[in-house]
């Protein structure tokens, strides 16, 4: 049966099957091909979208508005003190007071149960624009991005290293399992995702004919890696003390031209940015100051190589999250 996404939330990818995750994909790439052309996608002229950031975002947002545009709709941005949410509202409130104004919400925030909140009362469709546990726009842009590199995503061997209990490393094991690939998380032993999740993607990745590996060695696993992917140490929401302890326990898996070395020419380097791999932010400085280190997570060199492929990722954040927007208000029904 054909793919029919309209009226569905995309809350995280555990909810999707591969099926669902890569007729998004797919829709993607019609998408920006369309874009790219010059040709108009504004079938969802009237509708009008909510854009609730309880966090701050360059990539996110901007895809959002200029998706909305694209699409033919209407986008207000309600920034993390411009509105009731939570301090004089509830959660439930303000997703029925939206419902009635608008045809979608995006979220980004806090807590994964927050989204999940604002869905169970919302009457439309609600999208995950990030929260602490899960950040599923940011892997349908992955996924792109790695099919436009390699022409394939099945059999992809992915090794994140860094921070692999957040967001992001979360996210990539959930993708990677359910899309047949094989995701490698690398970090100190700390940061492992809950085990939990590590067991329900196994499941999946079992079904799927990929694999999740954790490991605290770096080497080890850039081996023969397609994919060479990082994070920030310090994510949005934690606090600046901890940059310490992160430095400390994090450090040995910066990616670095070594690491790109031990995986090949072939290999790319992706990031879902911001990162830190120079001076040039005032995070950057303040860290350099108290610590002397110029880049974090991942070197100036590999992030400026020719094997980075982190802009066309940031491009392709809007790409994708238009697809999520068309699909789940009805574009492919036009
Ligand atoms: N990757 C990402 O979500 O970027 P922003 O925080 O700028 O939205
Ligand atoms: N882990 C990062 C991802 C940013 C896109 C954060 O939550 O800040």
């Amino acid at each position: 049966m054909a793919v029919n996404l309209k009226g569905r939330d995309f809350l995280k990818l555990l909810d999707f099957s591969e099926e669902e995750i890569l007729y998004l994909v797919d829709l993607a790439a019609d998408l920006k091909a369309k874009k790219k052309a010059g040709v108009l996608t504004d079938q969802l002229r009237g509708k009008n979208v909510a854009l609730i950031f309880e966090k701050t975002s360059t990539r996110t947002r901007c895809s959002f508005e200029v998706a909305a545009h694209d699409l033919g709709m209407g986008s207000t941005y309600l920034d993390p003190s411009g509105s009731q949410i939570g301090k004089k509202e509830s959660i439930a409130d303000t997703a029925r007071v939206l419902s009635g104004m608008f045809d979608g919400i995006e979220y980004r925030g806090y807590g994964q149960e927050i989204v999940e909140e604002l869905a169970k009362y919302a009457s439309v469709p609600v999208w995950n624009g990030l929260t602490n546990e899960f950040h599923p726009t940011q892997m349908l842009a992955d996924l792109l991005t790695i099919r436009e590199c390699f022409g394939r995503i099945r059999g992809i061997r992915l090794a994140y290293f860094g921070d692999a209990r957040y967001n992001t490393a979360d996210s990539l094991m959930v993708v990677g399992a359910k899309t047949g690939m094989h995701i490698v998380l690398a970090s100190d032993q700390k940061y492992f995702p809950d085990p939990a999740l590590v067991e329900e993607c196994r499941k999946l990745a079992a079904e799927s004919g990929g694999s999740i590996t954790l490991t605290e060695d770096a080497r080890e696993a850039a081996k023969g890696a397609d994919v060479l992917y990082t994070d920030v140490w310090v994510s949005m929401g934690e606090p600046a003390e901890i940059w310490e302890e992160r430095i400390r326990d994090l450090s040995r898996y910066a990616v670095t031209k070594e690491l790109m070395d031990l995986a090949g020419e072939k290999a790319v380097f992706m990031h879902c940015l911001p990162a830190f791999h120079d001076l040039g932010t005032s995070v950057g400085r303040e860290v350099y100051e108290k610590f002397g280190l110029k880049e974090l997570e991942v070197t100036d060199e590999v992030f400026e190589s020719a094997q980075s492929v982190v802009f066309q990722e940031a491009e392709n954040r809007m790409h994708t999250i238009k697809a999520v927007m068309a699909a789940t208000l009805g574009y492919e029904a036009c």
